[in-house]
């Protein structure tokens, strides 16, 4: 399957797929304490999508996924299963990424939250990881290519002495949770597919404190870390290409784009 371009009905539902997504996020924001337990999180949030908006919690069996949300705390990067047994504390940096679908059609946004007060070199890189994507979206627009999206977050990142994740990136979305193309965050400007109206895709980076090297977990098949244990970040939007920019189709109250 090639690179798709959705119709404005599409968009249409793409819009509001991602805006259910976002009210997610902005739901779950006040649980995120020290104390709670991230399968209390996916807790609320599967009784929030499934029970308030009547939506569909993507990442629920998908390829065997066995909760409704992601939660990657500290030195995981991405894909981190909720579990009732881990308690958030005090200094702990987390991302949530949450994916629904609506009408068939999926949204698909995460953010990272500060849990209570959190070190200065922690809040740092959560800082520049979402630099790192608004910098990203603010040249999305029909003629760039994806290598120019790649090399401004890997620019942002390497200039503040952080590494870019390659094993991970972002994706075409649609009916389809991940479709091509591929949207890595790292590369060369003026290299890969140029960009067209219509398009919608995610960009979503994750930035770590220490080398770039990751390591998936043997255990459950799922959680990926840094292989040095140090910090890792991620903030994921997704996005529908206009005339002359993007719509961010999973922009939240707190954000102006
Ligand atoms: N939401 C993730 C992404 O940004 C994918 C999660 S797949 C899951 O692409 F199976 F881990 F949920
Ligand atoms: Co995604
Ligand atoms: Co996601």
């Amino acid at each position: 399957m090639a690179v798709t371009i959705k119709t404005p009905e599409e968009i249409d539902h793409m819009r509001e797929a991602g805006r259910l997504a976002a009210e997610v996020l902005e739901m779950i924001g006040p649980h995120v304490l020290p104390g709670i337990s991230t399968g209390e999180l996916d807790r609320l949030c599967h009784d929030y999508i499934v029970n308030v908006q009547k939506v569909i919690p993507a990442p629920l069996n998908y390829n065997g996924f066995p909760k409704s949300i992601c939660t990657s705390v500290n030195h995981v990067i991405c894909h981190g299963i909720p579990d009732d047994t881990a308690i958030l504390k005090k200094g702990d940096i987390i991302n949530i990424d949450i994916t629904v679908i609506k009408d068939d059609y999926h949204g698909d946004t995460s953010k990272m939250f500060l849990v209570g007060d959190v070190a200065p070199h922690a809040s740092k890189l959560v800082r520049v990881t979402q630099e790192c994507l608004y910098k990203a979206i603010d040249i999305v627009k029909p003629g760039i290519t994806l290598g120019d999206i790649g090399h401004i977050i890997q620019i942002h990142a390497e200039a503040n002495r952080y590494s870019v994740v390659r094993e991970y990136c972002g994706h075409g979305i649609g009916k389809i949770f991940h479709e091509e193309p591929q949207v890595l965050h790292y590369g060369q400007p003026n290299t890969g597919l140029t960009i067209e109206e219509g398009m919608t895709f995610t960009i979503e980076p994750m930035i770590n404190a220490g080398t770039r090297h990751t390591k998936l977990s043997r255990r459950d098949g799922w959680t990926v870390t840094t292989r040095d244990r140090r910090l890792s970040a991620q903030w994921e939007h997704t996005l529908a290409v206009t005339s002359d920019g993007c719509e961010v189709l999973t922009k939240r109250q707190e954000e102006q784009f």
